[in-house]
């Protein structure tokens, strides 16, 4: 049968929750799984998953390594007319070549981020943890903090996953991803914790832990390198510490938490021994 592509859509209309952190680090850990990957950039102003993985191609050039790489394009530079047709003709192009489609969007509402919800099977939204972006999702009551409505996000993906099924009869995999969470705001984040876990029983999405709050995920972007790739880059880079440790097993958590179908048929990367677990 013909492969088809699963597509992760990275969305969200909150400026600087870590999509395109996060995009990087899921399709390099889909490569290191033996997946084939394409990824899609739809911000071309910014064009930060795209830069992210130059910056790769660069390290990769300079250092002799032999890092896996997704294949990559960026679509948003034409009318929104011709970059939607541009994406339908990607996607067509990758549904049978690829495993797997990483599409990150702009933090911000977009004809074209609009299309790209509307082919996702898994749709990943990074949030921090804060009633600020929580409020993209839904409205709450300022002293019980209890939810009371769904807001303007979520009504977004409601009409994408009512489109999506009306065209092929496929359903959309809603997961908010709790991002950049700081343990040292535990009242905050049981806070937010709990008005998460009421809004997705309402709209239907699933909770998963995303990243902490690191420098290291700033500082891998000039070199285009992951947390997945520290080891191979030891050379280069030095052993990877504790933290670093720590903060791969937590992409690697993400992942899993995922559920992706196309990971299920195979054989979960080994979890390596943190044999240079020190700076
Ligand atoms: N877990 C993290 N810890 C620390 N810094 C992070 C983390 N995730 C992302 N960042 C940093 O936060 C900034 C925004 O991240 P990123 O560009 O991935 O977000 P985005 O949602 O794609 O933003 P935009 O909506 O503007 O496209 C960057 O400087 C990035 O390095
Ligand atoms: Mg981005």
């Amino acid at each position: 049968m013909a492969r088809q592509a699963h597509i992760i859509v990275l969305g969200n209309e909150k400026g600087g929750s870590g999509k395109s952190t996060t995009a990087v680090h899921i399709a390099v850990a889909l490569l290191h799984a033996g997946l084939t990957v394409g990824a899609i950039d739809l911000d071309g102003r910014q064009r930060s998953l795209g830069r992210y993985l130059e910056n790769r191609a660069a390290y990769v050039r300079r250092h002799g390594l032999a890092l896996l790489e997704p294949e990559t394009v960026t679509i948003d530079d034409r009318t929104p007319e011709e970059d939607e047709a541009r994406l339908a003709a990607q996607l067509e192009a990758w549904r049978t070549t690829k495993d797997a489609i990483v599409i990150d969007c702009p933090g911000r509402d977009s004809v074209l981020s609009r299309a790209a919800h509307a082919q996702a099977d898994t749709l990943i939204t990074p949030l921090n943890d804060s009633f600020i972006d929580f409020d993209l999702l839904g409205t709450i009551d300022p002293d019980s903090h209890k939810v009371q409505r769904p807001s303007f996000y979520s009504e977004l993906v409601w009409q994408c996953r009512k489109q999506r099924m009306k065209r092929d009869g496929g359903s959309i995999d809603w997961v908010v991803l709790r991002t950049r969470l700081s343990h040292l705001e535990a009242r905050n984040m049981r806070r937010v914790g709990s008005a998460l876990d009421e809004l997705a029983k309402r709209i239907g999405f699933r909770v998963v832990p995303g990243l902490s709050e690191r420098v290291i995920f700033r500082e891998l972007f000039p070199k285009g390198l992951t947390l997945l790739d520290l080891r191979q880059a030891a050379a280069a880079e030095g052993g990877l510490t504790l933290s670093q440790v720590a903060a791969r097993q937590e992409v690697r958590d993400l992942v899993a938490g995922l559920k992706l179908p196309m990971l299920d048929e195979r054989r979960a990367p080994a979890a390596d021994v943190p044999s240079a677990a020190v700076a």
